[in-house]
């Protein structure tokens, strides 16, 4: 697969996952919601691509995640997949399609992995989803977790700050981090808690964590727009920007405009 640039060009599966845990590799994860970017995003190497439920925040300009529906999640996870080679591909759970019962929770999932060619499923929570989690594991679909900041439950929380600072809470996301290994999940999220959480979540399991707002973990993610600068009105401390494509998108898209009324574009050559 000429252009990746890693030297592994195996497809990562959820037997890669541990390996690379038990080996010490870390593991790069984005988001990607749509053909073009994500075989970009495939091919720069990424090793875990998820198309995540803030397509309904970065895609659809809603404040929350939660009127993304199953539909929508699919058509986009579909043109993920579609793209992808070497990546393993995730796709969230929406709002909605496994907090009302076991049944539920497994009809969905065999849906996305039906129509779309994901490779797994990301779901929100711990003890109170866990049968949802090992009924869909029971029918050999693949489970990531997502502790700690969990945006489905944003008008629970009332707020985006760091979760699990309170001994409390901090020692529940552990049992959750353990409860979901114990089970089968091949690789957890965790999101905005204390690096020093984060780093006993690590020890504590032989599957991977993967960190955005929580300090080194086994792997970070990050969403691909706000890593590329798409947005700059988002800046979260844990955020790195590796580029601005909000200034380079609009110095283009300028010129685009002045060149159409100037009549400068298109010229003789970009003309049959
Ligand atoms: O929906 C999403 O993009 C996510 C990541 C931020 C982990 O869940």
């Amino acid at each position: 697969m000429p252009g990746y640039l890693v030297d592994d060009t195996r497809k990562v599966t959820t037997h890669r996952l541990k390996e690379m845990k038990a080996e010490g590799k870390k593991i790069a994860m984005l988001t990607s919601y749509d053909f073009t970017t994500a075989k970009i995003v495939d091919e720069a190497g990424v090793d875990m691509i998820l198309i995540g439920d803030s397509a309904s925040n970065v895609m659809a300009g809603n404040m929350t995640t939660l009127p993304i529906t199953l539909d929508q999640m699919i058509y986009h996870a579909r043109s993920v997949a579609r793209a992808v080679k070497r990546a393993l591909v995730v796709c969230d759970m929406p709002f909605g399609t496994y907090q009302i019962d076991e049944k539920e929770a497994v009809r969905n999932a065999i849906r996305i992995m039906k129509e779309t060619g994901c490779d797994a499923v990301k779901l929100e929570g711990g003890v109170e989803i866990i049968e949802g989690v090992k009924r869909i594991l029971d029918a050999g679909i693949p489970v990531v977790g997502h502790l700690g900041l969990t945006p489905q439950s944003i008008n629970k929380f009332g707020t985006y700050a760091v979760r699990a600072k309170e001994d409390a809470e901090a020692e529940k996301l552990l049992s959750d981090v353990k409860l979901l290994a114990e089970v089968g999940c091949c690789a957890v999220v965790l999101e905005k808690i204390p690096a020093a959480l984060c780093q006993k979540a690590v020890e504590s399991v032989d599957i991977p964590i993967i960190g955005i707002g929580a300090g080194p973990a086994d792997g970070q993610v990050l969403v691909v727009d706000d890593m590329l600068g798409k947005n700059n009105g988002f800046s979260p401390k844990f955020l790195r920007r590796y580029a601005d494509l909000h200034t380079i998108m609009t110095d283009a898209i300028g010129a685009y405009v002045a060149d159409v009324k100037t009549g400068d574009f298109p010229n003789a050559n970009e003309s049959y």
